[in-house]
């Protein structure tokens, strides 16, 4: 199983790409693609089609394509569920404490970070950041403990 993770640019500007990564491999996940980026208006739109037409839509593109991003390709067991969880609720002054946007976020406008909702907005999403033979086939060497 697979999901995308963005730092957005919010957590590429405030250095907490380091960080961030490093709660999915401390939990066990595996990262099989990563790319420094500056997305362009046309896969920002791809990407956040079905937001189109409401209120923030607007805003969302600005601040997604302002500055550089970190895209992620994540695989493990049930790393969909375990991402979401380890991310937090969407708005930083709701999510709990522990998750990355309860311990870095402030509000639902700069929220540091996207993570893939289902199987299916994962494979409609991973391809709009990711060619086929840029996400790598790889083994943790702790994989039978994991
Ligand atoms: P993300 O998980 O990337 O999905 C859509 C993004 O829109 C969300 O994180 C926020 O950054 C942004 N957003 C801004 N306002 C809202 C809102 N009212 N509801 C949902 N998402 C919002």
């Amino acid at each position: 199983m697979r999901t995308l993770v963005l730092i957005k640019p919010d957590g590429v500007a405030r250095s907490k790409v380091g960080e961030i990564i490093s709660r999915f491999e401390d939990k066990g996940l595996k990262v099989t693609a990563l790319k420094l980026m500056r997305l362009d208006k046309d896969r920002a739109e791809r990407h956040y089609a079905v937001h189109k037409g409401k209120p923030f839509y607007d805003s969302l593109l600005n601040y997604i394509t302002s500055a550089p991003l970190v895209a992620i390709v994540i695989e493990g067991n049930n790393c969909i569920d375990i991402v979401r969880k380890l991310v937090g609720a969407t708005n930083g002054a709701k999510a709990e404490p522990g998750t990355i946007r309860g311990d870095f976020s402030t509000g639902i406008d700069f929220n540091l970070i996207h993570a893939s909702d289902s199987e299916d907005s994962a494979k409609y999403e991973i391809p709009i950041f990711f060619e086929d033979r840029e996400i790598l086939s790889l083994e943790r060497a702790d994989k039978d403990w994991l």
